[in-house]
């Protein structure tokens, strides 16, 4: 039985918190926000003791996997105090990103760096939670992609909902690896919507494109991420399993 303890009690945390419990091999055994309004709602739900700080937690708590569901722009401080006192951590994505998680910057990078070097050097397990990888769609469309059947991959269209950004930006990494370079059209400071186009060139010649906006939204999925080969194409959309693969050069 792995012991958990839950920082947060907002809606996110308590939704991890819940699939964490819900688990046979887990349980939620103690729970910690700053708020106490969050922190009473954390305690009745699942009737464990409460902490309102960090420190509180760790002198009180033995669990094993701390699940910590803060946001991006304040992870990395409680993330190394985790680490440092030899806890196991899942947490949210992105993993950093001061100014919001649809503007993550090189010095956001800086920041997190120290604590993925701490966490490599503790041997302790540490997660981040891009649960698109485990959605079928998605999982056919990398395992289509890395078992060959799309044949010589030569170019990636992708387009996401700022809501859906870093997962769509993980999706095309975590099928495709690190482009050679990547350049971008688009104002991030331009007020309301956003708008962005993206170009990117890998080692081996295949090219790309990603476009991200936040007024293209739900009405035609929230993220599609379509991928070619010599063989055949294949196309992952939206957030309810949407999926196809065609051969490729069927023009008559
Ligand atoms: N994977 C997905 O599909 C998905 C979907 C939605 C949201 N998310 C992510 O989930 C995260 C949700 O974060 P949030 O905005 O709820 O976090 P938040 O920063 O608002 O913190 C959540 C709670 O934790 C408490 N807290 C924060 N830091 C604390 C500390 N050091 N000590 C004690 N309590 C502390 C806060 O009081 C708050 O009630 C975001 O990073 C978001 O990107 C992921």
């Amino acid at each position: 039985m792995v012991k958990c303890a839950l920082i947060s009690g907002k809606g996110m945390g308590i939704m991890h918190g819940r699939n964490f419990n819900n688990h046979p091999d887990a349980k939620v055994v103690a729970v910690c926000d700053m708020d106490p309004n969050l922190l009473e709602t954390a305690k009745k739900e699942f009737n464990v003791p409460g902490y309102s700080s960090i420190d509180e937690l760790l002198a009180n708590c033995d669990a094993e996997l701390m699940l910590l569901i803060v946001n991006e722009t304040r992870r990395i401080p409680p993330l190394r105090q985790l680490i440092s006192a030899g806890r196991n951590v899942f947490t949210e994505k992105p993993l950093c990103g001061l100014e919001g998680q649809y503007r993550v910057r090189e010095e956001d990078a800086k920041i997190a760096a120290p604590a993925i070097k701490e966490w490599r050097a503790s041997g302790l397990k540490f997660g981040i939670d891009y649960n698109y990888r485990f959605m079928t769609h998605f999982k056919k469309l990398h395992e289509d992609v890395v078992e060959g059947r799309l044949g010589k991959i030569c170019m990636v269209r992708a387009r996401a909902h700022f809501n859906c950004w870093s997962h769509v930006i993980d999706q095309i990494l975590w099928s495709m690896g690190l482009p050679e370079w990547v350049r971008v059209l688009g104002n991030p400071n331009e007020p309301g919507g956003w708008q962005r186009m993206i170009q990117m060139k890998w080692a081996n010649g295949t090219i790309g494109s990603l476009d991200g906006s936040n007024t293209w939204g739900f009405d035609e999925h929230p993220l599609r991420v379509k991928i070619v080969g010599d063989k055949c194409h294949a196309e992952a959309r939206g957030l309810d399993g949407w999926y196809r693969r065609c051969k490729s050069n069927t023009w008559p």
